[in-house]
């Protein structure tokens, strides 16, 4: 190992003069240490001021996580037993589990090349094609904002207009991302935001969903707080859930909020110093914005796909071990495997590149493995057209964020062209 310190995919960063710590004192000051307070109502505040920065009137529901927004928003979209809902295949598993959670199946829908995002043709070949199976049209359509990028939300918006479904934005990744000036979460009959520890901003773990009016606003505060009757006693006409974001986290929100912008001024601008210092590396291509002006992405995460020709120090040895430690976003939680392979997984010199980066002390991170190729997903119909199969299996994470400095930046690029053999 390297005598540096070790550069991550990316990590929280708290505003330099500490307000996040001014809030969460209030709250013990103030004997506000509930899931619900003067902070919580005040992050929501400066959230609605943030994604209605174009004069729209959204209403936000801070929560305990982005998992519980998209959960929340389906629910609240009438998914239930039975059900099918159109989602992105490309995207971390919390776009999908909650879908599940009703009991209803998820239709995987591919990406196009360009955004990485929801292929909108796929997308109305698949609402088609279920109704001619089922006799019903898929619940709601749920496309991802992957790494930041915004999807094709006009197309996408046309198409569920045409059949009447609702549109579930998850912008969990996309806090910030603007598609033709506007935010992500918006444009949608809801838009769901994650505050984990790596995202944009964070409240250590926590996520928002963004409302298309108070009475939406309403009805997901209730469902998001058991489900109460208005009565003295407990009463309940619904099923509801425990859901609503911590005082004390919704304290470091607000102290997140101010340095919000910088963040994503920061993340864009790691972005385009990977794009200039890659811009002769053969074989490297860093995944950038389409040239449409529309398109402005946060690029939480800068993301690199490698040619299956180029060869990496050490790719003999990829995949050669069966892993038994906790891998990287698991937590610590160790899920023993037999196998140090599956029959989907990221070519050889890509799994080189990330355990070569490791050495140099820098976390790299495959892409999302398409969810059509889960396991636990099998059974479930998808509408494929190969884009996220083939992305995955070339495609890489590269550190990001507020906590990457320029000379990190360059140190990457130079240990990726080290890696590289000639
Ligand atoms: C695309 C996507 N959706 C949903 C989530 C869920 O957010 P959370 O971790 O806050 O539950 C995440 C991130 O973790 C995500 O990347």
């Amino acid at each position: 190992m390297e005598d540096r310190k070790t550069i991550y995919l990316c990590l929280a960063h708290m505003s330099e003069d500490g307000v996040e710590q001014k809030y969460v004192k209030e709250a013990f000051d103030t004997n506000w240490v509930v899931p619900l307070g003067p902070n919580v109502n005040a992050f929501e505040q400066d959230l609605e001021r943030f994604v209605n920065h174009n004069g729209s009137e959204h209403k936000v529901v801070a929560l305990s996580a982005g998992t519980a927004a998209v959960h929340l928003a389906l629910k609240a979209c009438g998914v239930g037993q039975g059900d099918e809902v159109c989602v992105q295949s490309f995207t971390f598993c919390a776009s999908s589990h909650p879908i599940t959670y009703l009991g209803a199946t998820p239709v995987f829908i591919d990406s196009e090349r360009e955004t990485w995002n929801m292929d909108p043709d796929l997308l109305e070949k698949a609402i088609l094609d279920r109704k001619m199976k089922t006799g019903r049209y898929p619940k709601a359509i749920v496309p991802v904002a992957l790494y930041g990028m915004p999807y094709r939300i006009d197309r996408i918006m046309e198409i569920a207009d045409r059949y009447g479904i609702p549109v579930i934005e998850d912008a969990a990744e996309g806090f910030g991302s603007r598609f033709d000036g506007r935010v992500l979460g918006t444009f949608g009959r809801f838009g769901v935001l994650s505050f984990n520890g790596n995202k944009m901003i964070t409240t250590s773990g926590g996520g928002a969903l963004v409302c298309e009016d108070g009475e939406s606003k309403n009805h997901i505060m209730w469902l998001a707080t058991q489900a109460r009757d208005a009565y003295p006693y407990y009463q309940h006409s619904g099923i509801g859930y425990n859901y609503r974001m911590s005082n004390i986290c919704a304290g470091i929100g607000r102290g997140q909020m101010t340095v919000a912008q910088a963040h994503i001024d920061h993340h864009k601008h790691v972005q385009a110093l990977y794009e200039e210092l890659l811009k002769d590396v053969k074989g490297v291509t860093i995944h950038k914005q389409p040239g449409d002006s529309r398109y402005d992405s946060n690029f939480w995460l800068c993301t690199a796909t490698l040619d299956p020709a180029l060869h990496v120090i050490g790719q003999e040895n990829a995949y050669k071990e069966v892993i038994k430690t906790a891998v990287g976003g698991a937590a610590g939680v160790i899920h023993a495997v037999e196998s140090p392979t599956t029959d989907c997984q990221p070519n050889e010199n890509v799994e080189a590149l990330r355990v070569y980066m490791l050495q140099k002390r820098v976390e790299c991170r495959p892409v999302w493995k398409p969810m059509h190729k889960q396991p636990v997903y099998k059974d479930a119909p998808a509408y494929i057209n190969g884009v996220s199969e083939e992305i995955f299996k070339v495609g890489i994470c590269l550190p990001a964020g507020p906590m990457v400095t320029d000379d990190d930046v360059r140190y990457i690029v130079d240990c990726i062209k080290k890696a590289i053999m000639a």
